[in-house]
């Protein structure tokens, strides 16, 4: 497995697509069940042996960086009342001191502006990048499965699925050549193109394990599809010059940025839980 030490978290977003939920509230700290989509991110994350979590933030995003810090009153308060089942859940979530970084990305410039924002805190060494919103359930942590699959491939390496033709416009779309098992060559990658224009029905899901020569593109911030600067488009010149895969992960892939998706999510995740799950499934039966 390849040691992805540090992981980006783009959370600048603004979360429109959710509004008014998300007017005060940042849409990543949007609860699934009874944890913030965020958090779901990050456990996934540390399975895959990440050391180091990137948020890049914007304004009003604050309260992640507080979830993900000890709350001291409320620790003491449950302790105090000897609730210390909860209490040991809640102090293993927060990761160890010195591990998460916030930086803010200061212009909302797209999802490539957002990852050269954390150019400084990586350095040169192979990273992940992590886009929130997918919910991804799977055996094993999607993240880790790619971190497995990229020891094999090195270079570049994308979560891919395969979504209906009229969806393309939603995605990075990957030009495939050869496939071998879960990789797919990437030969070619290009922003939400119009059904008729998608060279397939690949599409880049948000789990990337990116080499750092990324950042050389980024940095040149050339405008993209939708007048943002693309991290699709930094990736696709890393094209040719260095091994480029899409990856068929195991597991189920839920869009928590769209209001159908992230009710799907709930439910899934609701009826996998062990707490939760037979409970759950009968009062769903209800609305049959
Ligand atoms: C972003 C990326 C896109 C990718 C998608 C996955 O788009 O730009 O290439 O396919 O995430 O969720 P967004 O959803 O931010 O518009």
């Amino acid at each position: 497995m390849t040691l992805i030490r540090k992981v980006v978290f783009p959370v600048a977003g603004l979360g429109t697509r959710m509004l008014p939920a998300t007017k005060v509230l940042p849409k990543e700290m949007l609860p699934v069940v009874d944890k913030p989509i965020i958090q779901y991110a990050v456990e996934e994350a540390a399975a895959a042996g990440c050391e180091t979590f990137i948020f890049v933030t914007g304004r009003g995003k604050t309260i992640i960086e507080d979830h993900f810090d000890r709350a001291v009153e409320l620790f003491e308060a449950l302790a105090a009342k000897g609730k210390d089942d909860v209490l040991g859940g809640l102090s293993s979530d927060v990761p160890k001191p010195g591990t998460v970084i916030a930086t803010r990305q200061q212009e909302a410039r797209g999802l490539g502006h957002a990852v050269w924002c954390a150019r400084q805190l990586i350095g040169d060494e192979p990273f992940g990048v992590m886009l929130v919103d997918d919910l991804i359930h799977a055996e094993t942590p999607c993240m880790a499965q790619m971190a497995r699959a990229h020891a094999e491939t090195g270079g570049n390496l994308v979560a891919v699925m395969e979504v209906p033709q009229e969806h393309t416009a939603r995605y990075g779309i990957v030009d495939p050549g050869r496939e071998d098992g879960p990789l797919v060559e990437v030969k070619g990658l290009v922003e939400k193109p119009a059904p008729e224009a998608a060279p397939s029905r690949y599409a880049v899901i948000g789990r990337y394990i990116l080499d750092s020569a990324v950042f050389g593109h980024l940095d040149r911030h050339e405008v993209g599809a939708g007048g943002e600067i693309q991290l699709t488009d930094a990736m696709e010149k890393l094209i040719g010059s260095q091994p480029f895969f899409g990856y068929r992960f195991a597991g189920r892939r839920f869009d928590c940025g769209d209001k159908l998706g992230y009710l799907e999510a709930i439910v899934a995740t609701a009826l996998a839980r062990p707490d939760l799950g037979a409970d759950f499934a009968a009062v769903l039966d209800q609305y049959r």
